[in-house]
């Protein structure tokens, strides 16, 4: 018999933490490895659409539900030159990607990567190069994107067959400048007065835009919350969001420390809104700034041989990792982090799409997949939407060697406001206990029944290919009833959990 615990939380409507932001579900397609080309782009393949792209991986987009996607990079769009993937296709030059030592063919561009996304009912959130580029090639991509008609690069999207501006919204002020590794890269007091300056100008072409600048690249880098406070100084009024990026895996056998990593996820996220706000209260800002995370998941970096290492290949198989069962509880657990702070963090991108780090698999010329990471993503985005309600789950907890102790069970819950449905998202770290968690819900006696589905396996390793695409799914469990103002749920041993509750009547 697996042994049980007990852990035990309120819902209650009067304590809510935020709207949902949908952004918050974004995610990232970069130039590297398989992601664009073989992975959302194969002309060849026979799923192909009219412009080359997979149709068998946009299914699986649109189910993935990604309401934002960032692009084209990551470390790429530090070397990016956009106008190489503009006009002709035969015109467009293959050039050395200096990122990922790989050759990148600019077949697809702007015009094709942002009508794509829009088809995939994402809006695009395009990074500029502040690497090698600047001011100028910034101002110039907005004016080509945004600007309606009758100057230089507006007329010649137009004649690029694009007659209507593409309209995007976000855009990102270069991509990870504190790291060593960027092309271009920068001390936070050169980052910020190039940010501020490059803000300037972007804005005077299209005032409508959103910006976010640069924070660190992650938060073991030597100048985190120096480089925050010193770009935040420079840039504070002229920027909407500060970037955090984070990736996380299981380091050896300790697998409890890597199921803490939303623990982890929690400290960075409050360690960057209190900069943010210390930064408010010095330069006396009225504004408060919000936070993009838009580059987080689960990736085995020490399996990565490193740049250096790569032979200049088109479309070279980088960083294909193939996620388990854990990794998808870890998932699940980063998607509950981001929701419990959906005040301050307003977007998010699981980096990345397809193939690279990714939900999405696909096999050039052969079929596409979901991994085990892709299911709790795109229940999460689909039924978590609403009001965030602040729970804080009481129970047992463990010692981990990474964060100390923490809680076996995580959570959070978000309210559909027209229904009054409550979706409860909820994962149990035990590895060897199922957790019997006491839902009280006196305070909304119209949730009378729920549903509950569950990621788990009795091989935790399990994960999903191309020969058993489904060998990993999410398993409905029994129905729960409320009983005396209590629903009680049984989330097994290691599972990523979602419980939807609502009326008697459905
Ligand atoms: O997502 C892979 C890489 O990770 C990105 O290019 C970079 O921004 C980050 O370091």
């Amino acid at each position: 018999m697996t042994p049980l615990q007990h852990a035990a939380l309120t819902l209650d409507p009067a304590f809510a933490i935020a709207e949902v932001d949908p952004r918050l579900y974004g995610s990232f397609v970069e130039h590297m490895g398989r992601c664009v080309y073989t992975g959302i782009y194969e002309p060849d393949h026979d799923s192909a659409d009219g412009e080359g792209f997979r149709g068998d991986v946009a299914e699986l987009v649109r189910e993935l539900s990604v309401p934002v996607l960032r692009y084209p990079g990551g470390n790429f769009v530090s070397g990016y030159t956009w106008e190489d993937g503009i006009g002709p296709r035969e015109d467009r030059p293959t050039r050395l990607d200096l990122a990922w030592k790989s050759l990148e063919p600019n077949q697809v561009g702007v015009d094709e990567f942002t009508t794509w996304a829009r088809r995939m009912g994402s809006e695009p959130m395009m990074a500029v190069n502040l690497g090698t580029r600047g001011i100028d090639a910034a101002r110039n991509l907005v004016e080509y994107a945004n600007h309606p008609g009758g100057t230089h690069w507006s007329d010649l999207r137009r004649r690029n067959g694009v007659a209507e501006p593409h309209g995007i919204r976000l855009w990102c002020l270069g991509n990870e400048m504190d790291g060593p590794w960027q092309i271009g890269h920068k001390t936070a007091a050169e980052y910020a007065r190039l940010a501020a300056e490059t803000a300037k100008a972007m804005r005077r072409v299209d005032p409508s835009i959103e910006l976010v600048v640069c924070g660190s690249s992650h938060q073991r880098m030597p100048t985190f919350g120096d480089w925050e406070a010193t770009v935040l100084r420079e840039t504070y009024d002229l920027v909407d969001y500060v970037s955090l990026h984070s990736y996380y895996e299981q380091r050896g056998a300790d697998r409890g420390s890597f199921l803490a990593s939303g623990a982890n996820m929690d400290r960075f996220i409050e360690s960057v809104v209190a900069t943010c706000d210390h930064v408010r209260g010095a330069g006396q800002h009225s504004k408060r700034l919000n936070l993009a995370f838009d580059e987080w998941n689960v990736w085995y970096q020490a399996r990565f041989p490193g740049e250096d290492n790569l032979d200049w290949a088109r479309r070279p198989r980088l960083i294909e990792d193939e996620y388990s069962v854990v990794d998808a509880v870890v998932v699940g657990s980063l998607l509950i982090s981001l929701l419990r702070h959906a005040d301050r963090v307003k977007i998010a991108c699981l980096a990345q799409l397809v193939n690279v780090i990714a939900p999405i698999r696909s096999e050039p010329g052969g079929p596409a997949w979901r991994q085990t990471t892709f299911h709790p993503f795109a229940l999460t985005s689909r039924h978590g939407r609403g009001s965030v309600l602040r729970v804080e789950p009481t129970g047992p907890t463990y010692e981990t060697s990474w964060m100390g102790e923490v809680p076996v069970v995580t959570a959070t819950a978000v309210r559909d406001p027209e229904s009054g449905a409550v979706t409860l998202f909820a994962v149990n770290r035990s590895q060897d206990s199922q957790v019997a968690l006491d839902v009280d819900v006196r305070a909304l006696p119209e949730l009378a029944v729920g549903s509950h589905l569950a990621l788990f396996d009795s091989d935790p390793e399990a994960t999903n290919t191309a020969d058993h695409p489904d060998r990993v799914t999410p398993r409905r469990l029994a129905d729960v009833k409320t009983a005396d103002g209590t629903v009680t749920a049984v989330l097994p041993a290691l599972s990523w959990n979602m419980v939807r509750l609502g009326s008697a009547q459905g």
